[in-house]
This record gives structure tokens, C-alpha cells and sequence, in this order.
């Protein structure tokens, strides 16, 4: 399996349009690098390929992406798009995705539901995309050779869809994860996930790599950092810090090699020369990056 890491950034990317913090100015200034928001493509046989999450990004994510150029007048190797919420980095790229090519978009009855009631989306020619529903739990196959599997992740419904009290770890169609298979090896992409169950890890702990949300550092580091006043975990993030963070709870993971992805503009990590991100690598977890390219 090939899984090339377009989109590394969370919501926002870095740096953020409006955002001065210290990793924006050092992404602006060239002293780290900037990075796109999330989005991962996905192949068995490095020809059809399956994109999970369409940023607002997507067209400069498939710009530098060779093994996704069209290979033909008009086309794309891209089979399908999957996506794993309704947050506005995981679905605005799929009107970028117009232009009458063909492609398939998995999503569960609750994110076609958001596709739906905003009519903008329309301009995907269902001639041409074809909405499919996914079922929790059940596994369809997007591209040759490739299976995936969505399962439930705790989570929120999306930003623009709050309304008064938010459950921000509910268990609803509104954030899954995904279980991806190809040629043997299992790879488990959750960029979003409010909280860390036995189940959850026990599906970890039986793959060859998991993508995992590495949102903020810390839970209140939007107050630290002065960029705003919400928590990680009432934006349905875990932090990756402390006694209940990702860090610590899925230290005894052992099975996967494990990354962090969709790591928010604010979260010392970037810095390749912080002692977050060197605690990282020690607890042996590596950091995505665009263009990274894991082979399994
Ligand atoms: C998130 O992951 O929390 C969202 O992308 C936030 C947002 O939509 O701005
Ligand atoms: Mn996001
Ligand atoms: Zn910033």
C-alpha cells in the first residue's frame, strides 16, 4: 500500500491566512515549512488511488503529486474521494474536484445529508460523481485492491452545524474513522477523534500504521498561544499532551507505526526544533509532512 500525505495541516494549514502566531511567521519567513491542510491519497497498486478528505488545498496537493496527474486529455488516477467528516478541511475541495471527470464520493448518510442541503455542491454532475453512502462497520472497495472499512470515532457534529449545547465526543455518523486494507497490511486514518476508547486501540493495535490526530499539543494551547479562547477538546480534538492526552493513552499501542496528522498551525510540533517535537520521536511517533510517502 502506498499512502502519500497531501495535506498535513488542520483546518486553517500553515500558516493560517490571518494568524501571526510564532509557527505562521516562521512558515511565512521560510524557517519551517509550510504545510496544507488535510488530506491523504491512498493506492494497492500505486495506478488507481483513493483520496481520503478533499482540503481546500486539494488543487496545489494535486499539483505536487505526480502519481496523481491526469493520464490522459481529460482524467484522474483518483478513484474515489472518502471523507471522514463535514469539517470545511475535509470537504471544500470537492468543489475544486468539478470539471465533469469521473470520480466516486463515500461518505455516510449523515455528511451526504451536508452535501445535500448545500446546493453549491450541486456542481459536482452526478453524471459524473457518483455519491455513495458508507455503513459503519461495513467494508466496500473504492479502488482495485483496496478495502475500507469505517468505524465509529468519538466526535462532533461539524462547526458551521453547532447550535447551542454541542456533544463535542458523540458517536454518530458525524466522525468515523477509517480502516484501510490493501495487499496484506492495514493503515488507520482518524484525523479527528475527541477521545480514545478500549475498542478504538484495540483496532490499532492490530495495524501496520495509524494516522492520528495531532490537532494541539496542549488542550487550552489556542489561549496560550493568544489565537483564541477554544479548547482542543471542545473542538472534539484530544490533545496529544498530558496524563489523558493521545501521547500517554496510546503509549502502550505497540503494534503500528504511529504519526500524527492534521496537526493544527498553533502546535509546537512543527517546530523541528522543540522539545514537543523531540518527546515525539523519543516516544518513537513520527510527524506527517506534505509530500510524505508511507509505504507498507
Ligand atoms: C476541526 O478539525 O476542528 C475543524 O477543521 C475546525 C474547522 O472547521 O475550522
Ligand atoms: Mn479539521
Ligand atoms: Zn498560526
Amino acid at each position: 500500500m502506498r499512502v502519500l500525505i497531501l495535506g498535513a495541516a488542520a483546518g486553517g494549514g500553515l500558516p493560517q491566512w490571518n494568524c501571526g502566531c510564532p509557527n505562521c511567521v516562521s512558515a511565512r519567513s521560510g524557517d519551517i515549512e509550510p504545510q496544507s491542510q488535510s488530506s491523504v491519497a491512498v493506492s494497492a497498486d500505486g495506478e488507481s488511488w483513493v483520496v481520503l478528505n478533499a482540503s481546500p488545498d486539494i488543487r496545489t496537493q494535486l499539483l505536487a503529486a505526480e502519481p496523481l496527474y491526469p493520464g490522459a486529455i481529460r482524467g484522474t488516477p483518483v478513484s474515489a474521494v472518502v471523507l471522514t467528516n463535514g469539517d470545511i478541511d475535509h470537504i471544500a475541495g470537492l468543489l475544486i474536484l468539478r470539471e465533469k471527470t469521473a470520480f466516486d464520493v463515500y461518505a455516510t448518510g449523515e455528511i451526504l445529508g451536508v452535501l445535500s442541503e448545500n446546493a453549491v455542491f450541486g456542481v459536482l454532475d452526478p453524471d459524473h460523481v457518483v455519491q455513495k453512502k458508507m455503513r459503519i462497520g461495513k467494508t466496500f472497495e473504492p479502488a482495485e485492491g483496496l478495502s475500507i472499512t469505517p468505524y465509529n470515532v468519538p466526535g462532533k457534529v461539524p462547526l458551521y452545524q453547532e447550535k447551542g449545547d454541542v456533544d463535542t465526543a458523540l458517536i454518530s455518523e458525524n466522525t468515523i474513522g477509517l480502516e484501510v486494507k490493501a495487499n496484506g497490511k492495514t493503515m488507520q486514518y482518524v484525523p479527528g477523534c475527541a477521545m480514545l476508547t478500549k475498542t478504538i486501540k484495540e483496532r490499532f493495535a492490530s495495524s501496520d500504521q495509524l494516522l492520528f490526530d495531532g490537532t494541539v499539543w496542549q488542550n487550552d494551547e489556542m489561549k496560550t498561544t493568544s489565537t483564541g479562547i477554544k479548547t482542543g477538546r471542545r473542538m472534539g480534538h484530544i490533545p496529544i499532551s498530558g496524563d489523558d492526552g493521545s501521547l500517554a493513552q496510546l503509549a502502550d499501542v505497540q503494534g503500528p507505526a504511529k504519526t500524527y496528522i492534521h496537526i493544527n498551525n498553533t502546535n509546537p510540533i512543527w517546530n523541528p526544533k522543540s522539545p514537543e517535537r523531540r518527546a515525539l520521536k523519543d516516544a518513537g511517533w513520527s510527524i506527517a509532512y506534505d509530500g510524505m510517502e508511507i509505504v507498507l
